[in-house]
């Protein structure tokens, strides 16, 4: 069996630990020290596509949009956010480790065709929370992956994201009929019951890791009414 090779590592910023990207052959992994597990592995992304085509289908065709998406990752929600929208749209890419904006710089960036290079894309480097502190009606869609699942895994300090408080604020930098999408690895019908307390008109979609087949994964849509 062909060893993994490490790439780089990385600090999590509020002591999330140690991100680790690590590469055999072609694929890549980003995975937290230890047993903590797995973000993102190149080889399985098909959901994290159908986050960007299902969070931005309500303005396919549109002109001069405005689409966050939190994080980076490898890039693979971000090359399909600006694959679904015009030419006349901006993507907003927040991500909070500096390491994994360099890591995409280099042959990491290869496994989504190189999004950061395209000029509609705009980078904050920081915590994706900073954004909806604004709390003015800015992008027409929000497609959040930060964690595994509505819960804080990168750092604890995520868990604040999915509270009451944190969805009415992501509410306020939406337009109306704007979507709010999030990327889990199971379904949770609390979850569910969060956003609807938080006023959005919510729906799940269930889809699959690889094309037609492997796990399950949960896309969230909460649309502002
Ligand atoms: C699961 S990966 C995203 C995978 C991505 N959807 C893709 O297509 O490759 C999670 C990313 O979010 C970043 N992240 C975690 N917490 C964050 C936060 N609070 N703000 C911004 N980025 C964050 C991580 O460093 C990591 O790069």
């Amino acid at each position: 069996m062909i060893p993994w090779t490490l790439l780089g590592t990385a600090n999590i910023p509020n002591n999330g630990g140690e991100l680790r990207l690590t590469q055999r052959e072609d694929d890549f992994s980003i995975h937290l020290k230890g047993v903590r597990g797995e973000l993102m592995n190149s080889r399985v992304h098909c959901s994290e596509l159908a986050l960007a085509e299902l969070g931005c289908a309500h303005i396919q065709g549109m002109e001069n949009t405005k689409v966050l998406v939190g994080g980076l990752g490898m890039g693979f929600t971000l090359a399909a956010a600006l694959k679904a929208t015009s030419i006349s749209s901006q993507v907003v890419v927040a991500e909070l480790v500096p390491e994994v904006i360099e890591w995409n710089k280099g042959p990491l960036g290869e496994c989504a065709g190189r999004p950061l290079d395209d000029n509609r894309v705009l980078v904050h480097l920081g915590d994706v929370a900073e954004l909806f502190k604004t709390k003015q009606a800015t992008y027409d869609a929000v497609l959040l992956d930060v964690d595994n699942g509505p819960e804080g895994f990168t750092q604890a300090n995520n868990n604040k994201l999915y509270s009451i408080e944190s969805l009415q604020a992501i509410q306020q930098t939406l337009h109306p009929g704007g979507v709010l999408a999030i990327w889990s690895a199971w379904h949770d019908p609390k979850f569910t019951q969060q956003l609807k307390k938080a006023r959005f008109k919510v729906e799940t979609k269930t889809v699959r890791a690889h094309k037609g087949k492997g796990s399950r994964h949960t896309i969230y849509l909460a649309r502002k009414k």
